[in-house]
């Protein structure tokens, strides 16, 4: 590593590596999220992706397919597919979740209205549609057409979980494997399967997704109650939407009495005032809830960087690996 990129943040790293890949992701994003035909399409989508955005996942594709040594030009279409893919799950999910902020701006559903939220989001997902049938490549389609389904199948379960009390941390790992890490793991794997990669590199990837996207959530939802104005989303969103999120779920677990009838109240029945974020907080701090649940988000980065293995060595998949540390870095 050179001198000048050793104080960037991993993600940085690999925006830096991935410049030029990265700059034709963006440039193909802007290209295709245009319509000539309804204006409140670009200024929707122009209002969302102009605002940034980490640009995690189609970095994992860019970085697994370059890893895997792909020369071709269609990691670049995947790369964009994914991150269509994503921001249309972002318009829904506000809508769902009748969020106001995101990527530290007004959510769209706010701006706009939730019809425009929902009509953009499923324009955004035909057209990543219509970038990844581009690659002419059968099994691409099959993994990110699977995806796309399991993220709708994690969200609608965490619909139906919400304000139930009884739900249990294997519910709440299918949920996030669901939401959140079906699109991480899908990112990395269509990047090995474009390159061709050996089907023992292409696990590795996918595993590396599956327990990446995990952490990611698990810091997440942690954030939710631990995190500062910086994260650039409405804190206490997820007590005031009941959600079973694991510092919630193991806070439950050891309430009893008044500790209890606050989760009844809140959690179950939706009666959210003005200091229950604080006194959810103060309940998790009481019995380690948000230090367990780091020590969970870590093992499962700590599970992403111990499957790269089999991925060729080099400078990517060091960087894929610093990146596990990285997201659960966030909640130190
Ligand atoms: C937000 O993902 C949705 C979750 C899975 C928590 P990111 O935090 O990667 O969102 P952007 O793209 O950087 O805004
Ligand atoms: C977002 O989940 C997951 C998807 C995009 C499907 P959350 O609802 O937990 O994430 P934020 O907090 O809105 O980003
Ligand atoms: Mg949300
Ligand atoms: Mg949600």
């Amino acid at each position: 590593m050179s001198l000048d990129t050793a104080a960037l943040k991993p993600q940085e790293r690999l925006a830096s590596r991935l410049a030029d890949d990265l700059e034709a992701v963006n440039a193909m994003i802007r290209a295709r999220m245009a319509s000539d035909h309804a204006p409140r399409i670009p200024e929707v989508t122009a209002h969302l992706i102009e605002a940034g955005g980490k640009r995690l996942r189609p970095m994992l594709t860019l970085a697994a397919a370059r890893a895997c040594g792909y020369a071709g030009p269609y990691h670049v279409h995947l790369a964009a597919t994914v991150e269509f893919i994503h921001t249309a799950t972002l318009l829904h999910d506000d809508v769902v979740d009748e969020s106001r902020q995101r990527r530290g701006r007004p959510t769209a559903n706010l701006l706009w209205d939730n019809k425009s939220s929902v009509l953009v989001g499923d324009y955004l997902f035909a057209r990543s549609f219509q970038l990844m049938v581009e690659t002419g490549n059968l099994r691409v389609l099959d993994i990110l057409a699977d995806a796309s389904a399991t993220i709708a199948e994690g969200e609608v379960l965490q619909l139906t979980a919400a304000r139930n009390l009884a739900t249990g941390e294997d519910t709440y790992i299918r949920i996030v494997r669901g939401k959140t890490a079906a699109l991480f793991s899908a990112a990395t794997r269509v990047g090995a399967v474009i390159a061709g990669a050996a089907p023992a590199v292409e696990a590795a990837l996918f595993a590396y997704g599956d327990a990446l996207g995990i952490a990611f959530q698990i810091a997440d939802d942690l954030l939710d109650y631990a995190g500062t104005d910086a994260i650039g989303k409405n804190r206490g969103d997820d007590l005031r939407e009941g959600k079973l999120t694991l510092p919630v779920i193991r806070a439950i677990a050891r309430a009893e009495g008044t500790e209890r009838a606050f989760w009844e109240r809140t959690i179950a029945r939706g009666q959210v005032t003005d200091g229950d974020v604080a006194e959810a907080h103060a309940l998790m701090t009481r019995h380690g809830a948000l230090e367990s649940t780091g020590d969970t988000a870590r093992d499962w980065a700590a599970r992403a960087q111990a499957t790269l293995e089999p991925v060729p060595p080099g400078d990517l998949r060091d960087m894929l690996s610093d990146l596990a540390g990285y997201v659960v870095s966030r909640i130190a």
